[in-house]
C-alpha cells in the first residue's frame, strides 16, 4: 500500500495485540524476517497529553526493529490525541492508527476504543484533527462493525469515517459486544463494510488463522490488505505462508523441530509465563509436546 506523502505498508501486516506485541516477539520475528512492519497495541491518552521522552521510550522497541511502524492510539480527548498523533509521528512512527475497536471492558467503561463506536461524528472530528496535526503522514482507523449490532455499519459508522477520510481503515468484522465469540457470517459483514467505505483502503481483520483464511478474505471481500492476530500465535510464521499463498505457492510445512527451535529462543529472551503462552499456541495444549514443555 502506498500512501499520499509516499509512505508504503506492506499488505500483509501483523495485526496489535496487547500483551504479545512487545519485546521478545517483536525481536525474534524481525530476526527471522517473518514481518515487514510493526502495528503497536493500543496507547491509552487519558488525563494529558504524555511527555516526548515518554512516548520515545514506549516506541523505541519497535523502532528499534528497523521496520516501518504503525503506532496505535485510543482515547476521548479529540485534541490530546491529534497532539500525541502528532509527536508520535516526528519521533518517527511512519503511520497513526485511532483505535475505536477495543472490546475489553474497562477500554469500554472508561469511553475509549469500542465504545467510541457509538459516537461516529466524533470519530469524523478526530480523525480530522489527527490529520490537520500530522501533515500528509498516514492516519488510520480501527473499528469493529458495530457496538451492539452490525447493522450499525452501512448506517452510522461508514458515512463519518467517509467524510473524514481517513488513509485506512481497518475492520474487524465482530461488534464490540460479541468480543471474540464464534460468528458465521463475518466475510458477509466484511465484504458489507469494504462496500460501505468505497474509495477508501480497508484492511480486514477476523479469524485470519491460516492462508487459506486470508485468500478467503481477500477474494470474497475485496480488501485492499489483511492483518491476522492470533493466528499468528499458532504460526508466527503466518505473514510470510500468506504472502506465498497469494502467490499461488504452496506454503512451506512448519516442522516440530522448527517450532522447537523457535520455543528455544523465546526461553532464552522472555518470561516464563510468556514462553508458556508461546508454547501451548505452538503445540496445542493437549500436546505431548507442551506437556513436556511444562515439565522443563
Ligand atoms: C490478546 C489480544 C490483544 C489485542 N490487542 C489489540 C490492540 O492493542 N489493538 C488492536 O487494534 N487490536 C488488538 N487486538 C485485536 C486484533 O488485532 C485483531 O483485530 C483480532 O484479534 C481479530 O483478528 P484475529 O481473529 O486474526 O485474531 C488484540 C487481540 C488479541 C487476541
Amino acid at each position: 500500500m502506498t500512501f499520499a506523502n509516499g509512505t508504503r505498508l506492506p499488505r500483509i501486516l501483523p495485526g496489535p495485540m496487547e500483551g504479545v506485541t512487545a519485546g521478545a516477539w517483536l525481536k525474534i520475528l524481525t530476526r527471522r524476517q517473518w514481518v515487514n512492519a510493526w502495528w503497536t497495541p493500543f496507547l491509552r491518552i487519558s488525563i494529558g497529553v504524555p511527555r516526548r521522552s515518554r512516548l520515545a521510550a514506549w516506541l523505541a522497541p519497535y523502532l528499534a526493529t528497523g521496520l516501518p511502524v504503525i503506532a496505535q492510539i485510543m482515547g476521548e480527548d479529540a485534541a490530546r490525541l491529534a497532539e500525541t498523533a502528532r509527536r508520535l509521528r516526528e519521533l518517527g512512527a511512519v503511520a497513526i492508527d485511532l483505535n475505536c475497536a477495543c472490546p475489553s471492558p474497562v477500554v469500554v467503561r472508561n469511553h475509549s476504543g469500542g465504545e467510541r463506536l457509538r459516537h461516529p461524528e466524533w470519530i469524523a472530528t478526530t480523525l480530522r484533527a489527527m490529520k490537520q496535526a500530522m501533515g500528509e503522514a498516514p492516519v488510520g482507523v480501527k473499528l469493529r462493525v458495530g457496538y451492539e449490532s452490525p447493522d450499525e455499519f452501512a448506517t452510522c459508522i461508514a458515512p463519518a469515517v467517509r467524510e473524514a477520510r481517513p488513509d485506512f481503515v481497518t475492520v474487524h468484522f465482530r461488534t464490540v459486544r460479541e468480543r471474540y465469540e464464534p460468528i458465521a457470517d463475518g466475510l458477509d459483514r466484511l465484504s458489507r463494510a469494504r462496500h460501505a467505505l468505497s474509495g477508501l483502503t480497508v484492511i480486514g481483520s477476523g479469524d485470519l488463522f491460516t492462508p487459506q483464511d486470508a485468500i478467503a478474505m481477500h477474494e470474497r471481500c475485496g480488501v485492499d490488505a489483511v492483518a491476522p492476530a492470533r493466528g499468528m500465535l499458532a504460526n508466527p510464521r503466518l505473514l510470510v505462508d500468506v504472502a506465498q499463498a497469494l502467490r499461488g505457492e504452496m506454503p512451506t510445512p512448519f516442522t516440530l523441530q522448527e517450532k522447537a527451535s523457535l520455543l528455544g529462543e523465546f526461553v532464552v529472551h522472555s518470561p516464563r509465563h510468556f514462553q508458556l503462552q508461546i508454547a501451548a499456541n505452538l503445540y496445542g495444549k493437549n500436546s505431548p509436546e507442551f506437556n513436556a514443555f511444562l515439565k522443563k
